[in-house]
């Protein structure tokens, strides 16, 4: 089942990153952004809106609870049963940067 989910969560995701594609043609700027990299590499695990899945908690509201650092820390040192190291470098600061800003308040 959980399986069944990723397969499914990857394939959207791949649909979504072929809608990302398409935008950006004939443009110069290629480079994905904190949204596309957050729903490529975070999805899986914590949903298609980021509001959880099984024991991945929801972190569509993550900007109330953690700012741009400590997220990073979490994405640098893994979480429970979330390995670290997912994304790095400039990926992982835009990721956080994206998150951040993800409030209800
Ligand atoms: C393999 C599944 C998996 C993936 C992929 C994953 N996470 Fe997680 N994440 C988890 C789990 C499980 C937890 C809860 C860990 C715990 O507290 O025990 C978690 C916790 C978190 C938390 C802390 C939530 C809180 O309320 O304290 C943040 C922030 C987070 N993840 C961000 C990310 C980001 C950003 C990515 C993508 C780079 C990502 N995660 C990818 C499984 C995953």
């Amino acid at each position: 089942m959980k399986k069944t989910y990723f397969l499914l969560a990857t394939f959207v995701s791949f649909i979504l990153l072929l809608g990302a594609c398409g935008e950006n043609e004939g443009s110069i700027e290629t480079e994905d952004t904190g949204q596309i990299i957050v729903v490529r590499n975070c999805a899986n695990c914590h949903g298609i809106g980021l509001n959880g899945s099984d024991n991945n908690p929801a972190i569509n509201w993550i900007g109330d609870k953690y700012n741009k650092k400590q997220i990073l820390e979490v994405i640098k040192n893994g979480r429970g049963e979330m390995p670290a190291s997912i994304i790095k470098g400039k990926d992982a600061s835009k990721a956080a940067e994206y998150l951040s800003g993800l409030k209800l308040k």
